[in-house]
């Protein structure tokens, strides 16, 4: 038992109220309720800790100070001698930067076509935030369902803000998706005549979330990895891109690679470019925990916006409502959604529920927040936070004994290393740091605006508008690494080795940064949290 006398004692609040709540739906907010919420509680709309940055071609866009501290950084190289007119370490038709789901659906599709490609990961292959996604993947294939009801999900919980084409992509590319995995092997939940248990999330007006009980993401990524190692794709670790090359035209041309382990630097001459490096949680915005992968440092970010590629919504950012909040071991890491779609509540001090528990992410953040910080009616933890309670024993109650051991074994063993039992006590929750809504600006080929340079997954912007449904990002990763892959290739055949490779693009960057007075002593992409032992 971690919890100490004094939360046990409040838990008995949330214990003497249970049986009152199970089977009564709390009310869910209005649409001017959810809009009075968000302006005033969610951390986008706190004015402060945004600032519009003075380079690049978007400059003066609006994003997080600490994105725009990476923004308005210098290059890695620009104290490093290279020579780019000697034969390249690698020379490739697609060179693919990152390798969590979208790297490696984009090799998977991109070797489809015969093209020579080389797989270039920060870290280990399927070290990403892949791997850490819990509830579940959204597709909309069962017979009360449709595309079109997808859609109109995802632009209700995009607040009508979604890309119209990328919406389109991503829920028409669903069902594929799906079947596409289990021909590669993905074990999803089936009942016992063979059909997938699908679920809700936040925000979906059909059960559509198909998942391998709480670890859906690890289970996709070890498929994903399993088949680029089966057909002996070209892949090198520990070697993240640095900066984007572009040939004498300014197309995309290669990347420069550095290896973490010779700190030498290395160069990748390729037809086509895609950035798949994923999100931005460790830079902790606000001050925020994260639920994100070590890796998550918005390379991708800085260095297709150097190469002159252009961004949507970098002001947007997602808090799931869900992040540990207690034992401290646990702070920020993920409670999946999945744990709210099987009934657990939210609730605060008094054992009262304050929000219906599946509101989408944005709407139930700010409330949590709201919770805490204005009504005073967080619970207070030893560490100094505070937080709610998710009323996780409920579940059983609601579905029959053994549910959360059959439905939540990653999170039943992840509370349980540290003395908690979520099928007896409720956890201890508050929002955590969790996906970027925006990133760089691609088309429905996953093509930016830098003619040879692609982006797929958490690197590209607009397909979920300002916030995110749950099941929406696994699912996007795969539409667009596969797009992109596809694309990209078919791209390659048409085009000659770059020639004229170069880094003038750095070199504007860096005067523009001079010219401006920014970012002196800034180095990005950074690649690690600074709190990394080096
Ligand atoms: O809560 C979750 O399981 C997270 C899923 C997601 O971000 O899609």
């Amino acid at each position: 038992m971690a919890y100490t006398p004094q939360l046990q004692e409040l838990m008995k609040k949330v214990e003497a109220s249970r049986a009152s709540r199970v089977g009564v739906d709390y009310p869910r907010m209005t649409p001017e309720e959810r809009r009075e919420v968000l302006q005033n509680f969610h951390p986008d709309y706190i004015e402060d800790g945004f600032r519009n940055i003075e380079v690049g071609v978007d400059k003066g866009i609006r994003m997080p100070s600490e994105m725009a501290d990476v923004f308005e950084s210098y290059s890695r190289l620009r104290e490093v001698e290279l020579d780019l007119t000697t034969d390249p370490d690698y020379d490739v038709d697609v060179l693919i930067i990152g390798g969590g789901g979208a790297g490696a659906s984009a090799a998977l599709k991109a070797h489809e076509t015969g093209a020579k490609i080389l797989l270039a990961t920060k870290l280990r292959f399927g070290d990403a935030n892949t791997m850490m996604a819990q509830g579940g993947i959204q597709a909309a294939d069962k017979e009360n369902d449709s595309p079109t009801i997808h859609y109109l999900d995802l632009l209700g919980g995009g607040r009508l803000e979604n890309v119209p084409e990328l919406a389109r992509a991503l829920v028409m590319d669903a069902p594929l998706v799906i079947k596409w995995l289990e021909k590669l092997g993905t074990m999803f939940d089936k009942n016992e005549e063979g059909t997938m248990i699908t679920s809700h999330g936040g925000g979906t007006s059909r059960k559509r979330m198909h998942a391998a009980r709480d670890y859906t993401g690890a289970e996709i990524m070890r498929t994903l990895r399993d088949e680029v190692h089966n057909r002996g794709i070209n892949l090198i670790e520990f070697s993240p891109a640095v900066e984007i090359l572009l040939d004498k035209d300014g197309r995309a041309g290669g990347a420069v690679l550095y290896n973490l382990e010779t700190e030498h630097y290395l160069i990748a001459r390729a037809k086509t470019v895609i950035i798949a490096t994923g999100g931005s949680g460790r830079l902790h915005y606000r001050g925020f925990p994260t639920s994100n992968h070590h890796g998550a440092t918005a390379d991708g970010l800085i260095m297709g916006y150097r190469a002159g590629a252009k961004t949507l919504y970098t002001d947007s950012i997602q808090y799931h409502p869900t992040g540990g909040a207690f034992p401290p071991q646990l702070l920020g890491l993920l409670v999946t959604e999945k744990t709210r779609g099987l009934g657990a509540q939210p609730l605060n001090i008094n054992g009262d529920q304050f929000v219906y528990h599946l509101e989408t992410r944005d709407v139930e953040s700010s409330a949590i927040i709201r919770e805490c910080e204005e009504r005073g009616l967080g619970v207070p933890l030893p560490t100094g936070l505070t937080a709610v309670w998710l009323d996780s024993p409920m579940i059983d109650m609601i579905h029959g004994e053994g549910t959360i051991e059959r439905q939540l074994p990653a999170m039943l063993r992840q509370f349980q290393r540290f003395d908690v039992d979520i099928r007896k006590e409720p956890m201890l929750i508050y929002p955590t740091l969790h996906y970027q809504n925006g990133g760089l600006l691609i088309d429905d080929q996953a093509r930016t605006s830098v003619e040879n340079l692609y982006v797929a997954g958490e690197a590209a912007g607009g397909i979920h508008g300002t916030n995110r449904l749950m099941g929406n990002s696994l699912l996007d990763i795969l539409v667009f690494g596969r797009r992109a892959g596809t694309s990209a290739a078919a791209r390659s055949k048409d085009l000659p080795a770059p020639e004229g490779l170069n880094l003038d693009h750095v070199s504007s960057y860096h005067r523009e940064l001079e010219e401006a007075g920014v970012g002196d002593g800034r180095i990005g992409p950074v690649l690690l949290p600074h709190y990394t032992h080096r």
